[in-house]
C-alpha cells in the first residue's frame, strides 16, 4: 500500500500535483479540498478522489499520509500546522509562508508532529538549473563572482487569482512570488545564503496594494554579489540569469537553455532529460520520510528564502542596506 495524499486547495497549481501523483506508483491521491466546493468537485471527478469544502474535515476523516498545501500564502501556516499536528507529512507550496515568524510556527508544528515537511521549490528540479549547478560546482570557469538575475513579465494578467494583488494574503507582489524563485535560484546554485540586501521597490500603477517591480543588490556569505531585477509592468518578457566567473561566464534561461563562455562566444551546454518537477518533489519527500533525512528543500533553507524576501521590503522602507535575519 502506497502513501495516501490529500491536496488542500483546488486551484491552478493543484492540478500539477495531482497529475504528478498519477505518474508515481508509491503514492495515490485520495482527496482534495477547496472552500469553493465546485472546484474541489471538478478536480475530484477528474482524478477519481473525494471532494471536501473543509480541508480540516478532509484531514481528520481521510487521515492521509501526506498533505499537499496549495493555498494562498497567508494560509500556508494554518494549513501546514494543522496537517503536521495530525501526523501528516507536508508538501507545502512556495513560499513557505509570508514571514519568518510564520515559518517558525510551522517548524514547531512539524517537530511536535514528528513528520517531514518539504517546500515545493520547483527550481531545484528543472534540467537547465541542474546543469548550471553542475557547471558551477565543476570549477571549470573558476571562482563565481557576480550574478545578474532579471525576471520581467506582466503581473496583472487575466487568470491570476485576486488574492495575489492583496498584500495581506500574498505577502507581496512579484518580488514575493517570483522573487522566491530567483532568491532560491541564487542561494541554491551558489550553495550560499544571501546575508545582505539593498532594495528599491515601485508600487505605483499596480493593481491592489502590492508592488509592481523592484531591483535589489544582494551579497552572499562569501561575497558573491548579485543583482535582482523584476518588473510586473507591461513590456517584453525576460527570464535570464547571467553568472560571471574569474575564468568565464554562463547564461541560464531556465526551461530554455544554458550557455557557457570561457572567453569567446557563448556555446550551448547540452542538458539532460527534462523530468516533471512535481514528480521529483514527491520522490524527494518520500525519500526523506523513508530515510529520516531532511528533504532537499527543508524548512531551514525554505525559511531563509522568506527571510530574504522580507529583507527586500524592509530595505526599501528603511532606504538602507539590511542584514538578513537568521
Ligand atoms: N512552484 C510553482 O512554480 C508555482 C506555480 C504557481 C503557484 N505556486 C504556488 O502555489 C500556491 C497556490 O497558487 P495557485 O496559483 O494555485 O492559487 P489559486 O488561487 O489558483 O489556488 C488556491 C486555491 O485555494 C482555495 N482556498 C482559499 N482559501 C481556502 C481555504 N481556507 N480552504 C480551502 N481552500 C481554500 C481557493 O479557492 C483556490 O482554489 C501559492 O503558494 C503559489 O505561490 C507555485
Amino acid at each position: 500500500m502506497g502513501y495516501r495524499v490529500a491536496v488542500i486547495g483546488a486551484g491552478i497549481i493543484a492540478g500539477s500535483h495531482l497529475a504528478a501523483l498519477r505518474k508515481l506508483d508509491a503514492l495515490a491521491a485520495c482527496a482534495v479540498a477547496d472552500v469553493r466546493l465546485g472546484r474541489a468537485e471538478a478536480m475530484a471527478a477528474e482524478y477519481g478522489i473525494s471532494p471536501y469544502a473543509d480541508y480540516k474535515e478532509m484531514i481528520v476523516r481521510e487521515k492521509p499520509d501526506i498533505a499537499v498545501v496549495t493555498l494562498p500564502h497567508h494560509l500556508h501556516r494554518e494549513a501546514a500546522t494543522f496537517a503536521a499536528d495530525r501526523g501528516c507529512h507536508v508538501l507545502l507550496e512556495k513560499p513557505m509562508a509570508t514571514s519568518v515568524r510564520e515559518c517558525d510556527d510551522i517548524a514547531a508544528a512539524v517537530e511536535r508532529g514528528g513528520v517531514k515537511l518539504m517546500v515545493g521549490h520547483t527550481q531545484h528540479y528543472i534540467a537547465e538549473n541542474i546543469a548550471a549547478k553542475a557547471v558551477i560546482e565543476s570549477g571549470r570557469l573558476g571562482r563565481l563572482l557576480l550574478i545578474n538575475d532579471r525576471r520581467h513579465q506582466r503581473y496583472d494578467v487575466p487568470g491570476r487569482p485576486d488574492w495575489f494583488f492583496d498584500k495581506a494574503k500574498a505577502g507581496g507582489g512579484i518580488l514575493t512570488n517570483l522573487g522566491a524563485h530567483s532568491i532560491d535560484k541564487i542561494q541554491w546554485l551558489t550553495g550560499e545564503p544571501i546575508v545582505r540586501v539593498t532594495a528599491g521597490i515601485h508600487y505605483a500603477g499596480m493593481r491592489g496594494d502590492i508592488e509592481g517591480g523592484g531591483s535589489a543588490f544582494l551579497a552572499t556569505a562569501t561575497g558573491i554579489y548579485a543583482t535582482l531585477s523584476q518588473s510586473g509592468y507591461p513590456g517584453a518578457i525576460v527570464d535570464e540569469t547571467e553568472f560571471r566567473f574569474e575564468g568565464g561566464s554562463m547564461k541560464l534561461l531556465t526551461g530554455r537553455g544554458l550557455w557557457v563562455s570561457d572567453g569567446g562566444e557563448y556555446a550551448e551546454v547540452p542538458v539532460g532529460p527534462k523530468p516533471d518537477p512535481f514528480v521529483g518533489q514527491f520522490e524527494d519527500l518520500v525519500a526523506a520520510i523513508e530515510t529520516g533525512c531532511e528533504p532537499a528543500c527543508a524548512m531551514a533553507y525554505s525559511r531563509s528564502i522568506v527571510a530574504v524576501v522580507e529583507s527586500l521590503y524592509l530595505s526599501h522602507e528603511q532606504g538602507a542596506e539590511v542584514a538578513v535575519v537568521r
